[in-house]
């Protein structure tokens, strides 16, 4: 009793962490992986303040988190309310029919710059809410690491210890900033739609992307909220993050040089044992009861299926009236879908699915996707085999990483309106039973990986709080320059060797030969 006292004591004091998550609330998947990164740190016994300011107003209402109690939240400013009323009715519709390339990629991250500017300008207005926190003596910062706001909080905070975080898989220019290799050769950025194979061009936009984002952006200017108000210098305050935590998992995404320092803790969000243990409610059960398999249909929550062409739902519905035995569950939020469907049998309707209970079950036969990184996650967690349709922003990314564990199909969004080839695709997946196989051995690899990465992320966690910022974990890579770094110098000299040295060895063999004709 009294040694399980004394370790009692020994949790509670020596190792009860203060914990504060920063997230301003401007999108579902970055709120809900911030959230269970507070409740796994509050399970484990640490004081966790969740801080979750408004932005966009429709999720206020949501909870993100569970057994953490301390959720502080603060209201928009007009302007700011501006700006996420903006990001939740931007008409992102188009990209049914239109690419979505790379060149979209700096006014979106300029308008998002704007957002967490503004944002920043709330809070400096709100100084009692920050006085607040700041009496909690916080250990640890947790932020997404391109919400810059963090950096004038946590210098009005005196938070000394900080894990820039990324709800979703690497980004080059966070690698470049800690020093971990990013060559563009083998590396692409998180938001560009390359693969594991890049092509000549791939590799030329590699080498400019980076680049001109931090030329035309670069870093915001934050300034410190206390006097002098002094400009914060984030570039160089970013490099001693005692750890970066990023959404991919390395089982999962494609094989890339890592440092210590960062942390992949993808498919932290899945619990699979929770996911199994609850029960699929009537109505879908009886769904899942009326043939022999069944496809799940959905395209996500932002581009919404009410919104593809019509020409895409016609063909949608021919491929899928051809498989008599096949119920078809599709994501659909309107009641239009008469119009384009009436006398089909086996398609359901429905506003809204319970996808993960149904990817759980086993008479779910297979997902049709849009393939967002939580449904990516969630699908190969439980083993499901897949098509995928990528439509916009990390998707096309997402579907090359999955396709390569050969447990789903690519599937290009420019087909949706030939109904022959969804035949095909629907008759590869339902049929082969490869990519059942193949699916269920990934996600037996993830369930079983050496450590979870539940784990991963608390004992990290644990540790900053501990010891603080890590400048052992520091490479001195990152402060070479391009020409040390690439060994230009070292090309350069070697070649310079070779050449003379080929110089003189010509030379004396021509005066050798020379003495010769002479004798
Ligand atoms: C955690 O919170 C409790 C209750 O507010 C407080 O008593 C305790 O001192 C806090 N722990 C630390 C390490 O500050
Ligand atoms: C997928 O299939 C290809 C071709 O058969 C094979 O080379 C590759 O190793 C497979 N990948 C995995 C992860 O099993």
């Amino acid at each position: 009793m009294r040694l399980f006292l004394g370790l009692f004591c020994l949790f509670s004091f020596g190792y009860s962490f203060n914990f504060l998550v920063y997230s301003p609330l401007f999108a579902h998947s970055h709120s809900t992986f911030f959230g269970t990164i507070c409740d796994f740190l509050t399970d484990a016994g640490h004081n966790v303040t969740f801080f979750t300011p408004t932005i966009v107003t429709k999720y206020r209402n949501i909870s993100y988190t569970k057994s953490t109690k301390d959720v502080v939240h603060m209201d928009p400013s007009q302007k700011l309310k501006e700006f996420g009323d903006q990001l939740s009715s931007g008409d992102i519709s188009r990209f049914w029919t239109e690419d979505s390339s790379a060149t979209e990629i700096i006014p979106v991250i300029r308008v998002f710059q704007n957002m967490y500017n503004e944002q920043a300008e709330v809070m400096k207005n709100n100084l009692e809410i920050l006085d607040d926190l700041k009496s909690r003596n916080f250990d640890v910062i947790i932020f997404e690491a391109y919400v810059f706001s963090a950096y004038p909080l946590m210098d009005y905070l005196d938070i000394k210890t900080f894990i820039p975080s990324l709800s979703v898989t690497h980004n080059v220019a966070l690698s470049e900033s800690i020093g971990e290799p990013a060559m563009p050769s083998v590396v692409s950025d998180g938001l560009l739609s390359h693969g594991e194979i890049l092509s000549f061009w791939e590799r030329i936009i590699n080498v400019l992307v980076v680049r001109s984002i931090d030329s035309i952006l670069g870093y915001p200017i934050h300034r410190s909220f206390k006097p002098p108000f002094n400009v914060i210098d984030i570039r160089n305050i970013e490099p001693d993050a005692s750890f970066v935590f990023i959404n991919s998992n390395p089982f999962l995404d494609f094989p890339r040089p890592t440092l210590t320092k960062t942390v992949e803790i993808g498919g932290i969000s899945v619990d699979v044992a929770k996911i199994k243990s609850e029960k699929l409610p009537e109505k879908w059960s009886k769904i899942l009861n009326l043939r022999e398999k069944t496809i799940l249909v959905s395209f996500g929550s932002l581009l919404l299926s009410k919104d593809m062409p019509l020409e895409n739902k016609k063909a949608l519905v021919t491929a899928m009236r051809e498989f008599e035995d096949v119920t078809f569950i599709w994501k659909y939020e309107d009641d239009d879908f008469e119009e384009f469907s009436g006398g089909v049998e086996n398609i359901e309707f429905a506003e809204w699915v319970p996808q993960r209970a149904l990817l759980a079950d086993p008479r779910l036969s297979a997902f049709l996707t849009h393939g967002g990184l939580g449904s990516i996650n969630e699908l190969s967690y439980l083993g499901k085999p897949a098509i995928l349709c990528p439509l916009f922003a990390d998707q096309m990314r997402n579907t090359k990483m999955l396709t390569r564990h050969n447990g789903s199909i690519g599937f290009s969004k420019y087909d949706l309106s030939n109904s022959q080839k969804i035949v095909e695709v629907f008759q590869k997946i339902l049929y082969d039973n490869s990519y059942s196989d193949n699916s269920k051995k990934l996600a037996e690899q993830l369930e079983n990986q050496p450590i979870k990465p539940k784990d991963l992320m608390v004992k990290h966690a644990e540790f900053a709080a501990r010891f603080g910022r890590l400048p052992s974990l520091d490479p001195y890579s990152r402060k070479m320059g391009l020409i040390e770094y690439f060994m230009i110098d070292v090309a350069f000299f070697s070649l310079t060797l070779l050449v003379c040295s080929a110089f003189v060895i010509r030379k004396s063999v021509g005066n050798f030969y020379v003495k010769i004709k002479i004798e």
